[in-house]
């Protein structure tokens, strides 16, 4: 007898959902029977048509989610396009190496905003949603570069620091509503972003220092994601999975 998939009847936002692991997250939901609203700075349409193809409903909103104005213009649109979001997956987000020397603080608040300020800005847009159904799972990237010492990631990791801060503490205050947060720390992987930022020769050199010695990719944390937002992560909330090859250690 088929089982009926895990995410069935659920709603689920991924943001950075243009490219990278917010694509593999996206598909991947859709595929365990969710329906996608894909965010991104970036047109996502090809993500939503994939979706499609899969047999589930989505739609595309483009904003830049570092800026609560433009958080606020798509709230109406995730909030209508079913009546109710019960998934946030809180992947967008920059990785750029910078000396310390050289930033500025302008750039430091813009690294911040982009990768911390708007997780807080789009949980808060859909976490009332979550709250009427009393159900909810948000789950929020942040970095195995926090357990290690990597050069010239200074904003990158005080943002990234931030979202387990921010995970374990919204985790306490959404408990009592049926609503779950958790983290996970991807390694440096073979995404567009991962290429862009990191590049093939710190890819590889990363791959080497983990237990599983090949170079990431957005499917490795899928599965996490997947867990982490469907029914079985009732009991579990404020936590960080490592999901990085076992480089870091907890
Ligand atoms: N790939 C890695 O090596 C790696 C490692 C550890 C953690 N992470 C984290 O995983 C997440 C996704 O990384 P990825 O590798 O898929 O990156 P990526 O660059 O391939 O994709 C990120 C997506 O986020 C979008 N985005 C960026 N800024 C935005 C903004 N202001 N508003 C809306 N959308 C925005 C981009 O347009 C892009 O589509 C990030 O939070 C990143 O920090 C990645």
């Amino acid at each position: 007898m088929p089982t009926t998939p895990s995410h069935t009847g659920r709603v689920a936002v991924v943001t950075g959902a243009a490219g990278g692991f917010g694509t593999t997250i996206s598909l991947e939901l859709a595929r365990r029977g969710a329906d996608i609203i894909a965010v991104d700075l970036k047109a996502a349409e090809a993500t939503v048509s994939a979706v499609h193809g899969i047999g589930r409903k989505g739609i595309a909103l483009q904003a830049d989610l570092a800026d609560p104005e433009q958080v606020e213009a798509i709230t109406g649109d995730m909030l209508g396009f079913a009546g109710h979001v019960d998934i946030l997956v809180n992947n967008a987000g920059v990785f750029p190496f910078r000396d310390i020397w050289e930033l500025d603080f302008a750039e430091w608040k813009r690294i911040q905003a982009i990768n911390l300020d708007s997780q807080f800005l789009m949980a808060k847009a859909v976490m009332g949603s979550m709250r009427e159904s009393s159900w909810g799972r948000i789950v929020n990237l942040a970095s195995n570069s926090l357990g290690l010492a990597v050069p010239n990631m200074v904003p990158y990791m005080a943002a990234k620091g931030g979202v387990v801060g921010f995970t374990r503490a919204l985790a306490t205050d959404l408990a009592p509503h049926g609503i779950t947060v958790n983290a996970i720390c991807p390694t440096a992987s073979s995404t567009p972003g991962g290429q862009d930022f990191i590049g093939d020769e710190v890819l590889h050199a990363v791959a080497e220092m983990q237990a599983i010695k090949r170079i990431g990719t957005a499917t490795d944390i899928v599965g996490a994601v997947c867990f982490l937002s469907s029914d079985d992560c009732a009991f579990m909330t404020g936590q960080t999975i490592v999901a990085d090859g076992g480089l870091m250690r907890v």
